[in-house]
């Protein structure tokens, strides 16, 4: 079968990008690679205990050097769709613009929040809904632009708050229906449920 090229971006622990590689594996096919911009993380130690091709691109200089050395990964594997999954970099206009250059205009870089959008973008979003006791907070999936967590929505799924529940409950509540929601978009991309514009082969690299 033919599938989208997907890569996960993501900067720490890995639960969400475990369980997309763990999704794509049931669907029969394979993330091309997990790419992280910090070393001795979580996520790079999963992916090779998945057999998930990894790369670690640190940033020691400026941000479009680094977005350019990133690029040449997404060019050289043709990547359709980036999952970014705790990738804690804003992503530039100017990658953007490349991404959508290379898929018909399509911005196809995804990225998954634990709060319901609008409310509580950035860091910490759902310590900050916590310490507020929302009576409920929630997951949100949107496409990236370069703002913080300012893209369009695609799927947002609310989750309750109850009252007394530890912050260790509501976390794990939380990472659960962050797994479910993202595996559930993966499947709709490679089922082609939500349609691919896939890579121009003429791009040089
Ligand atoms: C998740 O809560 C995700 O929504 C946010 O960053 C966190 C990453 O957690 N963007 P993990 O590394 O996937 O466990």
């Amino acid at each position: 079968m033919k599938y989208p090229r997907i890569a996960v971006f993501a900067s720490g622990t890995g639960s969400n990008a475990e369980s997309l590689m763990k999704k794509m594996k049931d669907l029969g096919c394979e993330i091309e690679f997990v790419f992280s911009d910090k070393r001795d993380v979580g996520v790079l130690e999963k992916a090779l205990r998945l057999g998930v091709k990894t790369y670690l691109v640190e940033k020691t200089s400026d941000r479009a050097t680094h977005e350019e050395e990133v690029l040449k990964l997404v060019h050289r594997h043709r990547i359709d769709w980036i999952f970014l999954a705790g990738y804690m970099r804003l992503i530039s206009a100017s990658f953007l613009q490349t991404l959508q250059s290379h898929h018909q205009g399509a911005t196809q870089i995804v990225n998954i929040h634990p709060s319901l959008l609008p409310a509580y973008p950035g860091s910490q979003a759902m310590e900050r809904a916590f310490a507020d006791q929302v009576p409920h907070s929630g997951i949100t999936v949107h496409f990236v632009d370069e703002g913080m967590d300012t893209g369009k929505i695609i799927m947002q799924e609310q989750v309750a708050l109850q009252k007394f529940e530890s912050f260790s409950d509501f976390k794990m509540k939380m990472h659960s229906v962050e797994h479910r929601l993202y595996g559930q978009f993966l499947e709709n991309v490679v089922t082609g449920k939500i349609p691919t514009l896939s890579y121009k082969e003429t791009v040089e690299c």
